[in-house]
């Protein structure tokens, strides 16, 4: 289809920002910040041929509001001044060649390992063990559920002073807000757990009080789960999430994006093949793990990774139906994230009404200049879905850690200008 005739690059707008085209890089974690939180050359060197590549948006990884939120080592923080500078620095490397940038704010709440993290201790909307990791977080106070509401107001805030086009609440894949929205984290009897209308009062305060710091034309986003996928526990499916949503859209939100699942789901945020993660993850992240769990995965890891290929093989657009499901009922654009590598499978999901925008990871992680390779049609590395970025997540820099992709992606951005 030629440029002109495809939707992938008609232009589409989040609140009052235009973007020039409907592909965007979604949220990946860097672990290229310093270990208190400051931005990096590191990590500006990641996202420049991401945005000399032409894409509209680029979402950072996600991005801690305060230090009982977060999640991993070498995480960017927004939970201070001091940090503004750095934002700054990014907001204007990638505003150099022409993109936009939103800074997603977070919250790990009980999913993370305190000692891999460098935090005393992991809090979560009520005291339920992480089955994955481990922990048991403590209930947060409702003193304790203000503060954080304070900070990612303050964290948003000072992400709109340092340049930023926009911010995306991370109320997905089991964070903090996440938790306080599912009945299976969430076991409160307060003004903040119980009913439907409670367990989404967080995500609300959390977005008015941002709306409140950052006012009513700069780009207030979320990313959702289109399902949680927790079997045999009490998780949202796909209309209570819906109902999410339209609360959210009627608040306010500019857009929503539609991932999918906690860590307790396994791996249905990506798909592919898992055995490069896996590895990976044992004599990384995973070294942090409590005992019974790190030897767990060390002895049994090439099973789970044979079991996860099965359950969650390789797909394009794998979030489509729930996406379809949210851009049903909303009048706010949808993003739909999962899987997507190619324009053709992008152009579908767009065309078949599914979804306004298309965002993608590990397609960017792999060739920083997907958006430009797809607008021209022009090859590049290509991203094989064997999930080793994952693997090394808060250990080593984000990148391809695909031998043979990595060397085709090295020599690619050798030649760039
Ligand atoms: C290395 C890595 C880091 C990620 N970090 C984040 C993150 O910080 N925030 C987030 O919302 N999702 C994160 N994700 C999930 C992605 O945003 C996305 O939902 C997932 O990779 C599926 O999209 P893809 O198939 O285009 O990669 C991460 C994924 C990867 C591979």
């Amino acid at each position: 289809m030629p440029v002109a005739d495809s939707p992938l690059f008609t232009p589409v707008t989040i609140g009052k920002l235009t973007l020039s085209g409907r592909l965007i890089k979604t949220a990946t974690a860097e672990t290229r910040a310093t270990h208190d939180g400051f931005v990096t050359p590191e990590l500006l060197q990641f996202y420049i041929p991401i945005a000399k590549g032409g894409t509209p948006l680029i979402i950072t990884g996600n991005i801690y509001v305060g230090l009982d939120g977060k999640s991993a080592p070498r995480q960017v923080g927004a939970d201070d001044d001091d940090k503004i500078p750095g934002l700054r620095q990014l907001a204007d490397a990638v505003h150099a060649h022409g993109s936009k940038i939103f800074a997603q704010l977070n919250h790990c709440g009980r999913q993370v390992v305190p000692q891999f993290a460098g935090v005393s201790e992991a809090v979560s909307a009520s005291a339920v063990k992480e089955l994955v990791t481990g922990t048991l977080p403590r209930e947060l106070s409702l003193r304790e559920i203000q503060a954080i509401i304070a900070n990612f107001g303050a964290a948003a805030a000072r992400c709109k002073q340092a340049g930023f086009d926009g911010v995306q609440i991370h109320a997905a894949n089991g964070y903090l807000m996440s938790q306080f929205l599912t009945p299976h984290t969430n076991r409160r009897t307060d003004r903040y757990g119980g009913s439907f209308d409670h367990r989404i009062n967080m995500l609300r305060d959390v977005f008015r009080e941002i709306r409140s710091r950052v006012g009513a034309d700069f780009p207030v986003i979320i990313k959702m789960n289109g399902s949680d996928k927790l079997p045999l526990r009490h998780g949202l499916n796909t209309d209570e999430l819906v109902r999410v949503a339209m609360v959210l859209q009627k608040d306010g939100a500019d857009a929503i994006e539609v991932s999918v699942g906690h860590y307790e789901s396994g791996m249905p945020m990506v798909h592919g093949t898992f055995a490069r993660c896996l590895r990976n993850m044992v004599g990384g992240a995973m070294r942090y793990l409590p005992w019974v769990r790190r030897w767990g995965f060390r002895l049994f890891w090439p099973l789970f990774a044979l079991l996860f290929d099965v359950l969650w093989p390789r797909r394009e657009g794998f979030n489509l139906r729930y996406a379809q499901a949210f851009a049903r009922e909303l009048s706010i654009p949808v993003i739909c994230v999962g899987g997507f590598l190619t324009r053709a499978a992008m152009e579908a999901a767009l065309a078949r009404g599914s979804c306004d925008l298309v965002s993608a990871g590990r397609a960017f992680i792999a060739d920083p200049l997907l958006y430009r390779h797809i607008q021209h049609d022009e090859p590049g590395p290509r991203c094989v879905d064997c999930n080793a970025c994952i693997g090394h997540l808060g250990v080593q820099p984000v990148d391809c850690y695909h031998p043979a992709v990595r060397a085709q992606k090295d020599a690619m951005l050798a030649r760039l200008t």
